[in-house]
């Protein structure tokens, strides 16, 4: 089975992708994480310069990410922490737009699909890397809401982003994602849409369990 999970940025992807693999005893797969590896070398390797796409190419082509349970490897070297910057969020919609940086990925997350039960979250997962699953949700939110929950988790890692700023760089991280001409992030007509303003995880949860329990008979 493949379960597809599509959203902008904070809509609870995430946290609700984590949890569904757990039931079902399926991989989860980040695929926000492989983008951010990428942004994070070329930032590492040759610094602020993401309108060199011939480097950017360079480097995702020799970039290997691996996935250990919780941690994201990039050439060996544990990088979970180094990903989730704000600066890595700011330009990893830069290098995401690239078709050759996508064209690697996607050819990446479809080979894993290949022999795992998989629940995969990102913009582009029903409508361009897994078009075939099972099924698919589209998970959203109000943008300050979104914005509030992500400066929750910056809070707790010391990070005092005011909170305008958080919402401002979402807004242009969304538009983006959404506008880019290589795997935009879309709603597909197949897909179950879940607004999850307002809903706390448990209640997202439950309501994406019924669906799958429904598909599965
Ligand atoms: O956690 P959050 O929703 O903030 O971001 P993420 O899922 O880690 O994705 C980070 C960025 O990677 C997105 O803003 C997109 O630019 C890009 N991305 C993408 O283009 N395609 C995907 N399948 C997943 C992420
Ligand atoms: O993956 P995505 O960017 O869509 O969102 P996430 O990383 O799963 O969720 C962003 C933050 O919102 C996390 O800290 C979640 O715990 C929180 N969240 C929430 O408070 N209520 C929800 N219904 C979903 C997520």
């Amino acid at each position: 089975m493949q379960i597809a999970i599509d959203g902008p940025a904070g809509a609870g992807k995430s946290t609700i992708a984590k949890k569904i693999a757990k039931t079902y005893d399926m991989t989860y797969l980040d695929t926000g994480a492989m983008y951010r590896c990428i942004a994070h070398c070329v930032l590492d390797q040759i610094g602020d310069q993401f309108d060199n796409e011939a480097e950017i190419i360079r480097i995702a082509q020799e970039t290997v990410i691996q996935f250990k349970g919780d941690l994201v490897f990039c050439n060996n070297k544990d990088v979970t922490k180094e990903i989730r910057t704000p600066l890595v969020s700011l330009h990893t919609s830069d290098i995401a737009k690239i078709k050759a940086v996508r064209d690697l990925m996607v050819r990446q997350q479809r080979d894993y699909a290949k022999d795992h039960a998989v629940v995969m979250d990102g913009r582009d997962i029903g409508s361009v890397v897994l078009p075939e699953a099972e099924l698919k949700f589209f998970l959203d939110a109000d943008i300050l809401e979104r914005a509030k929950r992500r400066k929750k988790e910056l809070d707790a890692k010391g990070n005092d982003k005011a909170l305008e700023e958080i919402k401002k760089d979402i807004e242009n991280r969304d538009m983006n994602d959404r506008n880019r001409t290589e795997g935009p992030l879309i709603q597909v007509a197949e897909a179950i849409v879940i607004d999850t303003t307002g809903k706390s995880i448990d209640d997202v949860y439950d309501e994406i369990i019924k669906h799958i329990n429904e598909a599965l008979g």
